[in-house]
């Protein structure tokens, strides 16, 4: 790892690539336009409007984050992507009713020059869609090289001098690791021969990290969890994070979960519903791709509240996730969360949560962060699954030998401490010793 003026500095412009150019995608790109124009403000992002606390609290120093490491500007920044359904942005985000035509017709021109690259996309992950703009190739491994062609025509066209891959595609189909994904030669192996346990999502993920370029995985795919393409981003000196991004719901259960156990109040049960009639939505209504979301959404408590631990209070919690298609509501959901908790000599007591979400405005801040911070990493010299952007993700992935951090608050201090120690900071340990020395 490189630290302080050792990291090269972000000169240039960062590609920002992403295979889906759906809501949270044209959400993403539409926002970063708006604020660029001085229409909108980056509001939930936190490279843009986060400060960062430097030594003790006497000293004062609260820079913001993006003035305290070396980030991509946001007018640096261009953007393409790959889709199945050929709409350009603009088409797209109309589609996706997201955003209000107050905010999408000022910058129509702009969204009307970002039309998608033909996709590598097989129905066998994504059942609930049909779409025409579809690379053809004769293996896996051929279709890589076409998106890894698609990644230096990209750069060279736009005069990129650094790329980063945003998976915002849709949910593929539950997939469990196989042999296939255990060394980098057995998965080109199998990309050679079109095993079905290479998901298109993979092709992405091996095309980028060949190209040396860093990638995110927005959706709960296994795609980069995976020993094969672990090792290779590590051997190829690329950054890798992952998996979901945490919007919505499991945000909410993040931050309550930490707040109870803190209090040691104990948990019975915790029920999670909600409604949704977006894409998005259409395809989680396919049991397989639902599955995926659902062991995504699921890990979460368990991690938080340690019932080996707290075997008293969260020995015996029942969980249960929902999610229903009901195309009224759009990209606005609706979520509701009942916690059926216990205090005091085990008198029960109830928490409803009626979240009134947006997903897609929820998720776009953390694609934009991501890809800055996936930037930084890479100019920094740290390759493999950076665990310090846990923040961003339902399903965080950690070394094999580790659990992952759901705690939001434990992994906000992490990734904080981590900007820190990237310029030579010291870490902040919230202890308070400076009035009593
Ligand atoms: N919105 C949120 O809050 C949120 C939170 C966590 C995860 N996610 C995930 O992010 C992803 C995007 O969500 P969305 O609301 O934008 O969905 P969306 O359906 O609006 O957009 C997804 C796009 O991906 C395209 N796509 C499907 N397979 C593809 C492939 N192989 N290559 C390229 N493009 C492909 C689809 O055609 C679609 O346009 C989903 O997987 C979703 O589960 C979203």
């Amino acid at each position: 790892m490189k630290q302080g003026s050792q990291i090269a500095p972000a000169t240039g412009r960062l590609g920002v690539l992403t295979p889906g150019l759906g809501a949270v995608a044209t959400t993403f790109i539409a926002g970063v336009e708006a604020v660029r124009r001085g229409l909108a403000q980056p509001i939930g992002s936190l490279t843009q409007m986060g400060n960062i606390r430097l030594g003790k609290r006497t000293e004062g120093r609260q820079p913001k984050i993006k003035d305290f490491v070396p980030l991509a500007a946001l007018e640096d920044l261009v953007f393409g992507a790959w889709d199945p359904i050929p709409d350009d942005a603009y088409e797209s985000a109309v589609k996706a009713g997201v955003l209000e035509a107050r905010h999408i017709e000022p910058i129509a021109d702009f969204l009307k020059q970002i039309k998608p690259m033909p996709a590598v996309f097989d129905k066998n992950y994504v059942r609930r869609l049909d779409g025409t703009n579809v690379k053809k190739g004769r293996s896996q491994m051929d279709l890589a090289e076409q998106l890894r062609d698609d990644i230096r025509r990209f750069g060279q066209e736009h005069g990129c001098d650094r790329m980063v891959m945003v998976w915002c595609g849709s949910t593929e189909v539950y997939m469990k690791p196989s042999e296939a994904h255990q060394t980098i030669e057995a998965f080109e192996k199998a990309m050679e021969t079109n095993d079905p346990a290479i998901a298109p999502s993979m092709v992405y993920a091996y095309a980028a990290i060949m190209e040396g370029v860093p990638y995110a995985n927005g959706a709960p795919n296994l795609t980069v969890d995976i020993p094969a393409l672990q090792q290779l981003a590590r051997e190829r000196g690329v950054p890798i994070a992952g998996k979901d991004f945490k919007t919505g719901q499991t945000l909410m259960k993040t931050i309550i979960a930490p707040g109870l156990k803190a209090r040691m109040l104990g948990l019975s049960g915790w029920f999670s519903t909600n409604i949704l009639g977006n894409r998005d939505g259409a395809v989680l209504d396919d049991p397989d791709s639902f599955k995926t979301k659902e062991e995504s959404k699921l890990g979460v408590l368990e991690y938080i509240l340690q019932p080996e631990l707290y075997p008293e209070l969260y020995g015996d919690v029942y969980h249960k996730v929902r999610i229903n298609y009901y195309p009224p509501r759009g990209d606005n959901k609706e979520g509701w969360d009942n916690l059926d908790i216990f205090g005091w000599m085990g008198y029960p007591m109830q928490i409803k949560v009626d979240f009134l979400c947006r997903d897609s405005i929820l998720a776009a801040p953390i694609v934009l962060d991501l890809a800055l911070f996936l930037d930084l990493a890479q100019r920094a010299e740290m390759s493999g699954i950076q665990e310090w952007l846990s923040f961003y993700f339902k399903s965080p992935m950690t070394a094999p030998e580790l659990y992952p951090e759901h705690d939001i608050f434990i992994q906000h201090m992490k990734l904080k401490n981590t900007l820190r120690h990237l310029m030579g900071e010291e870490q902040i340990t919230h202890l308070g010793i400076e009035y009593y020395e």
